[in-house]
């Protein structure tokens, strides 16, 4: 989500609207604004883009000194116009825009509601509002500490009251947001590209750290209240570099966000002991239900049906039930073998992917309960299938899917972890090493993005040839095809996916002197025939880069030309790190000959069209 505030002199509805669209890439699905008129706090908000909520504002326009706006991407309750922010108490006196997830909103709306508050969404964020009304005794800035103390989850938070409307007050926690410097103004933003027309002077708040705006300046605080001094930082970055956070493409920033994808993705889905997963909160299926599933089908396109075999292994290996996993628009011409106890499990980033769609209501049609895993709330395949399982990857630009996906990979450690619990098919020691393993992915990521630069040279290199191959087996083959459709969609180089024990019986034909081959060697039982593999293409003249573990490392660097390893976790979880370096190769190949990264010829990001 997008979060913009102003105080001051200028043209408030203008400046919100303005930031907004800028920080129209953090989500788009809905947006509001609040200023302070002289009727009081008002607010209008609407559904969809920005330029719905425009046209809401254009008979009558909203004047006042001092304004919040917010551009939403769905977590609680579905895109409409009343979940969209800025949300209020029901006084109307306190106004809240927030980015984040409070955690425990269920039960700070129970005692809210227990307490005479009335609510009008399914937002977590109505609490807040609520909650700070609920904690006002007369100074805004200790009533947001107060109700501070009582959230968990991550939040950024800024806050209007009509009882002193003077003044806009910012929190962080664990969600970004900035403070901009103006000369009579002053601005907050969860990105600089929101207030860089206006001032290039900012504050970037920390976790815990709060900010009061005046016209004329800037207070800053703890959560304790004790005031606090920052280094104001100067910005000058242009505009197209500040949306992308000063990465040079969307692409890039999405694969350096994956750490940070991955943590949302598992946040609150874990049992605080850490051995296990319930997500029943979330799912509707009972355990009966789940315990009577006798296969399930998963079915996407691209690079969401690559998360599917990964997902296939995942729940054959945890939850023990057998598994197909289908390109969208084969599986439903295939006549697919339904019963009532087939789960199906669909697939999509965008939940707007027709193929997919399609293939889920065949399902539905012919009697099974659907489950989704999806990265946009309130998408069509979100709102027609019986279950949700949201990944928290954020918008996704880029028209090659990287956190996405990756995602999508954590969702199905999630859902495995989740099936296995009900059906007894792990221990709990078993649970705990996989959490443990689990939780370790975030930082494992980080430590393969500091090697970037060698992953450059490698891709450098690999750029001036017509044809790779991407090899491996069992969930390295799946990651291998990832690999591969990545390159192929941004760096135009074909390339082909093969399982390295298939190689030989047809493709090792077209193996010759120099060709790239990068081979994935990360699973200890598969260990010995895939570097026979690698040989065989070795020993026809290929030039092998092998991804693997540590602990491989020095072994398999006998028989290659390049290695890079990836951090020792679990096998099974392999391809959240795998995936990463075979992710950077693409996007550096694809810079090194001088395409469109974010905007791959011939394709879309969603595609809505059989
Ligand atoms: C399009 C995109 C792919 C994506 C596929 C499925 O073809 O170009 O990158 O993997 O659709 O998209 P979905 O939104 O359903 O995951």
């Amino acid at each position: 989500c997008g979060i913009v505030g102003y105080i001051g002199n200028g043209n408030t509805q203008e400046i919100l609207l303005s930031g907004l669209k800028k920080l129209e890439y953090r989500g788009y699905d809905s947006a509001g604004i609040a200023v302070f008129t002289q009727q009081g706090l008002e607010v209008k908000k609407a559904k969809g883009r920005i330029a719905n909520l425009e046209e809401r504002l254009d008979g009558a326009p909203l004047q006042g000194n001092a304004g919040i706006g917010h551009t939403r991407w769905a977590t609680h309750g579905k895109p409409s116009d009343v979940n969209s922010h800025p949300h209020t108490d029901n006084s109307h006196q306190f106004s809240v825009v927030h980015n984040g997830i409070i955690e425990n909103y269920l039960d700070l709306k129970e005692e809210l509601i227990a307490k005479g508050h009335v609510f009008v969404s399914e937002t977590d964020t109505e609490v807040v509002s609520h909650l700070i009304a609920d904690e006002y005794k007369g100074d805004i800035v200790e009533a947001v500490q107060r109700a501070t103390k009582r959230m968990r989850g991550a939040y950024a938070l800024g806050v209007l009251t009509s009882h002193e409307p003077n003044k806009l007050v910012a929190v962080r926690y664990a969600s970004p947001l900035i403070i901009g410097v103006g000369e009579g103004e002053n601005f907050i933003g969860s990105d600089i590209p929101a207030i860089l027309e206006y001032t290039r002077n900012v504050y970037i708040l920390d976790d815990g750290d709060m900010a009061v705006l005046t016209t004329d300046g800037v207070e800053l605080f703890n959560l304790s209240g004790e005031s606090i001094s920052k280094n104001m930082v100067h910005i000058d970055w242009d505009l197209v570099t500040a949306e992308k956070a000063g990465f040079d493409h969307f692409m890039l920033k999405e694969i350096y966000e994956q750490p940070k994808a991955y943590r949302e993705t598992m946040l609150g889905r874990i049992a605080e002991d850490g051995q296990s997963v319930n997500l029943s909160k979330e799912i509707e299926m009972s355990d009966d239900y789940v315990k009577s599933i006798s296969k399930i089908h998963i079915v996407a396109c691209g690079t969401a049906y690559h998360a599917g075999l990964v997902g296939k292994t995942v729940i054959e290996s945890l939850a023990r039930i057998p598994v197909e996993t289908d390109v969208a628009s084969e599986y439903r011409y295939r006549s697919p073998i339904i019963t009532p106890d087939t789960l199906v499990i669909v697939v999509s980033q965008s939940g707007e992917t027709a193929d997919t769609l399609a293939a889920m209501r065949e399902a539905q049609r012919n009697g099974a309960r659907v489950l989704a895993v999806t990265n946009v709330v309130g998408s069509s395949v979100a709102r027609e299938a019986n279950d949700v399982l949201v990944t928290w990857a954020g918008p996704e630009i880029a028209v090659a899917s990287t956190k996405a996906y990756s995602s999508q990979l954590i969702a199905f450690y999630l859902l495995g972890l989740h099936l296995a619990r009900v059906r007894g098919t792990q221990t709990t020691e078993q649970m705990t090493e996989i959490i443990h393993a689990l939780t370790a992915l975030p930082e494992q990521v980080e430590s393969i993005l500091e090697q970037a630069a060698v992953l450059k040279q490698v891709a450098e290199s690999m750029s001036h040839h017509q044809s790779l191959f991407f090899i491996g087996r069992g969930v390295d083959y799946a990651v291998a095809q990832e690999g591969s459709l990545k390159l192929k969609e941004i760096s135009y180089i074909h390339s082909e996916a093969y399982a390295a024990g298939e190689l030989k019986h047809g493709t090792l034909a077209l193996i010759e002197d120099g060709i790239p081959v990068i081979a994935l060697i990360s699973q200890e039982d598969l260990y010995e025939k895939t570097l026979s593999n690698i040989k065989e293409v070795k020993a026809r003249g290929a030039h092998v880069l092998a991804v693997t573990n540590q602990g491989f490392e020095a072994e398999v660097a006998k028989s290659v030309d390049e290695v890079f390893s990836i951090p020792k976790t679990l096998p099974v979880l392999t391809p959240a790190l795998s995936v990463v370096p075979l992710q950077l190769i693409s996007y550096y190949a694809s810079l090194a000959l001088g395409h469109d990264v974010d905007k791959p010829r011939n394709l879309a990001k969603s595609v809505t069209v059989e």
